[in-house]
């Protein structure tokens, strides 16, 4: 979700205010996968790297969660949707990780569709991680079942917003064969206009898995 930050600079706003649009995006494009019965969408809203960022942003982003994620998990259980959060939240104070349980936990057996929020979140932590799950595992297990991600299909598709055209330590194993779709667009004013084009794009495209 880049670009949070440029939209408002743009403006003469607080960054923080554009990530407070950011969050309608979030809910607005959520929606919207939704109704285009897409099973499992997921948002990078807090990087193991966003941490570093100045303590005002990371404050900032901190107290938007704490404000936005009772009303997330809300609307996500109205539409049937499972809330699963991809990361460490264990860096986050204890009055976020309670309230970020508890939507984990009220959404836990809903079945139409999947909802991952990557919060303290990155790549390479997250392989490390399964690593040393995996080391001490029995040998029956594959080492993509101690990622956060365990379970899910890997995604087919990536849109990376605010013209930047890497993966930030985004899904490392996950996105191996997905395909990738740049925006200038900044995430506050993405559209599902614009998520609709990608979609018909990516059923253009062949998909070979290297075969
Ligand atoms: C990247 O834009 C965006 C982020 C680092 C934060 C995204 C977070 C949210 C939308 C809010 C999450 C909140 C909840 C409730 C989960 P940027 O700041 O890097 O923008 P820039 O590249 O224009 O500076």
């Amino acid at each position: 979700m880049d670009g949070n930050g440029r939209w408002a600079l743009k403006r003469h706003l607080p960054r923080n205010t554009g990530h407070k649009e950011g969050i309608k995006a979030m809910m607005r494009i959520a929606d919207a996968c939704h109704k285009l019965s897409v099973p499992y969408v997921s948002f990078y809203a807090f990087s193991t790297e966003n941490k570093n960022r100045p303590s005002g942003e990371v404050k900032g982003l901190v107290s938007l969660m704490e404000d936005n994620f009772s009303r997330l998990s809300s609307e996500l259980e109205a539409n049937n949707i499972r809330l699963n959060v991809i990361g460490d939240i264990t860096y986050f104070g204890s009055k976020v990780q309670k309230i970020i349980e508890t939507g984990v936990e009220k959404t836990r057996y809903l079945t139409g569709g999947v909802f991952n929020i990557a919060l303290n979140y990155g790549g390479r932590d997250e392989l490390c991680r399964a690593a040393e799950l995996y080391k001490n595992s029995d040998g029956n297990a594959k080492l993509s079942d101690f990622l956060y991600t365990a379970g899910q299909p890997d995604p087919d598709i990536l849109i990376r917003t605010g013209g930047e055209k890497r993966l930030s330590n985004f899904m490392l194993y996950q996105l191996a064969y997905t395909e990738l779709f740049f925006s200038d667009t900044y995430w506050p004013d993405f559209s599902e206009a614009e998520l609709n084009d990608i979609v018909d794009e990516y059923y253009k495209r062949e998909r070979r898995f290297g075969k």
